[in-house]
Parts: C-alpha cells; sequence; structure tokens
C-alpha cells in the first residue's frame, strides 16, 4: 500500500480526492472528458489491469464542476496538469474495473477500493453495466441500488482483518446510504431523467445466467444482475465509505426477453445511455 500511494502521489502532485468514481462496461467516457492526471494500472505498483473490453484500466483524476475541463483534453499520462481553474470537486475515477472473472482474488479486485479509501475519498460511486432480472426495466434504464445480494460465493473481506481499515464483523444493513440515494433521485429529477431503484444481485460471471438462474433470482428479490460490484461495495462499506450504486440496464436479463446475451449488446446500450448517464453523475458530482 505503501509503495501504491507513493507512486500514485508522485505522478499526482498529492491531489487529495474526495469522491471516487468506478466507471463500469461502456460508462468511462466520463473519465476522458474530465482528466487532469491519467495513470494506467499497469503502471501502479500492485494494481491489476483490466482485460475486458470497454475497460479501458487508467486511475484518472480530475477536478470537476460539471463543465468539461477542454484545456487538457488529451489527458497526459503519468504526469498531468495541475488542477485547472473551472473545477470545485476532487474526483479521481477508475476507467474500467477489475473483475473476479478475470481470474484474479477478491482482495485483488477490490485493492483499489481500499487506495482511494487512503487517497482520501469520503464518497464513492459505483456505476456498473447490469441485466434486468425485473420485466419493467429495458435496455438503457439508470437504475439507483438500494441494497445488493452477493450471490459470489465468497466474500472479499476473507482472510486476515486489517484493524486500522474495519472490524472483523462489519455491519451491512446500509451500505447504499439513504441520503445518498436521495441525492440522485432529486438530480435525476431535475435533469428530467427517469431512473428506477432496485436490488442488484452478483454472480461470478463470465458466463451470463440461464432462465431459471434468472427466475430465481427475481424470487430472491432482485431486479438486475452483475458480475461486478457487490466485492467494492462491502469493502467500501467496511472502510467507512459512503456508497451510491447506479446500474445502467443494458439488456433484459436471459429469458426475461427473448434475445441471446452479449457483451457486443451491453456495449451498445451502454453507449445508448452515456450522454444521460455522465449528466446524472456530474450533477450528483456537483450537489455532493
Ligand atoms: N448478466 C450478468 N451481467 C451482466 C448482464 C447480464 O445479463 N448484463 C450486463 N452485465
Amino acid at each position: 500500500m505503501e509503495n501504491t500511494l507513493k507512486f500514485i502521489n508522485q505522478q499526482t502532485n498529492n491531489f487529495k480526492p474526495e469522491i471516487g468514481i468506478i466507471l463500469g462496461s461502456g460508462l468511462g467516457e466520463l473519465a476522458d472528458e474530465f482528466c487532469d492526471v491519467g495513470i494506467n494500472y499497469s503502471d501502479i505498483p500492485d494494481f491489476a489491469s483490466s482485460t475486458v473490453a470497454g475497460h479501458k484500466g487508467r486511475l484518472v483524476f480530475a477536478r470537476i464542476n460539471g463543465k468539461s475541463n477542454t484545456t487538457s483534453p488529451a489527458c497526459p499520462a503519468p504526469a498531468g496538469q495541475p488542477a485547472t481553474s473551472l473545477s470545485t470537486k476532487n474526483v479521481v475515477m477508475m476507467q474500467g474495473r477489475i473483475h473476479f472473472y478475470e481470474g484474479h482474488l477478491l482482495n485483488t479486485v477490490t485493492y483499489p477500493i481500499k487506495v482511494l479509501k487512503n487517497l482520501g475519498i469520503k464518497t464513492l460511486i459505483l456505476t456498473n453495466a447490469a441485466g434486468a432480472v425485473n420485466p419493467e426495466f429495458k435496455p438503457a434504464d439508470l437504475m439507483i441500488i438500494k441494497d445488493h445480494i452477493n450471490f459470489m460465493g465468497t466474500n472479499p473481506l476473507i482472510g486476515k482483518n486489517d484493524d486500522n481499515l474495519g472490524v472483523r464483523f462489519p455491519d451491512m444493513s446500509e451500505i447504499y446510504k439513504k441520503n445518498l440515494i436521495n441525492l440522485a433521485k432529486n438530480c435525476a429529477e431535475k435533469l428530467n431523467i427517469d431512473v428506477k431503484e432496485g436490488v442488484y444481485i452478483a454472480t461470478t460471471g463470465p458466463s451470463y445466467e440461464t432462465p431459471a438462474e434468472i427466475r430465481a433470482y427475481r424470487l430472491l428479490g432482485a431486479d438486475a444482475v452483475g458480475m461486478s460490484t457487490v466485492p467494492e461495495a462491502i469493502v467500501a462499506n467496511y472502510c467507512g465509505l459512503n456508497v451510491l450504486g447506479i446500474s445502467c440496464i443494458t439488456n433484459q436479463a436471459a429469458g426475461v426477453g427473448d434475445t441471446k446475451l452479449s457483451h457486443a449488446e451491453v456495449i451498445e446500450s451502454a453507449n445508448l445511455a452515456k450522454n444521460k448517464f455522465k449528466g446524472l453523475i456530474k450533477e450528483i458530482i456537483a450537489n455532493l
């Protein structure tokens, strides 16, 4: 951790982010729009790299006030510009995440969350692409996560506990903070964006689910299904971060609609939703 932080702080000139955002499949553009310093995961000591299409694998630091930072569109990496005068909030974005199904331990998947915590963030916005288990949800809908079901069969906190970060048996009764959910809903209303609210269930992937599995998940109370977010949310809550989660519904889950599932469809739908998604995130940042 010491090496990781030292490297990042050198690259960013000790930039102190207050908000962290993990950008899911097809949602990484926000980091291209706002970028003061970008560091490739592959250059950061002890960071795993993302191998998935639609996940760039870059840690991006920016000051954001809802307006695009047009002074540094090229986003120099690794050494960057000092913060620009346009901005008001210090933000760090993970442009692409590391997934369990890529073969990493959950400890590795969630290491960046601990790094962001140590860099000083207080709020973490987790985003993802998800399949609709709820038949009322349609591709390109946005769903605010009100709770989750960990269906990965494992837990990122397994192993020796680091008492400096959190307790051995952390409470998980309000991971997704009600005040942040309300703030996100108010922002959506102001922008005239229709948002859903629901429960996200995480599976390991990488195969999509069977129709029988999706029927089972609906009975369990899930509205959307995906292969990420839950490990990060558990670790973030454990170490005292306030979490907001937003899913971009990219497809109807298996058997909900009659089409076959593909990553290309996921990326295509995320693309359709990206403008309202970016607008909503900017509004949330401005109001945090
Ligand atoms: N299932 C699991 N993960 C997903 C899906 C899905 O249908 N869509 C996007 N990520």
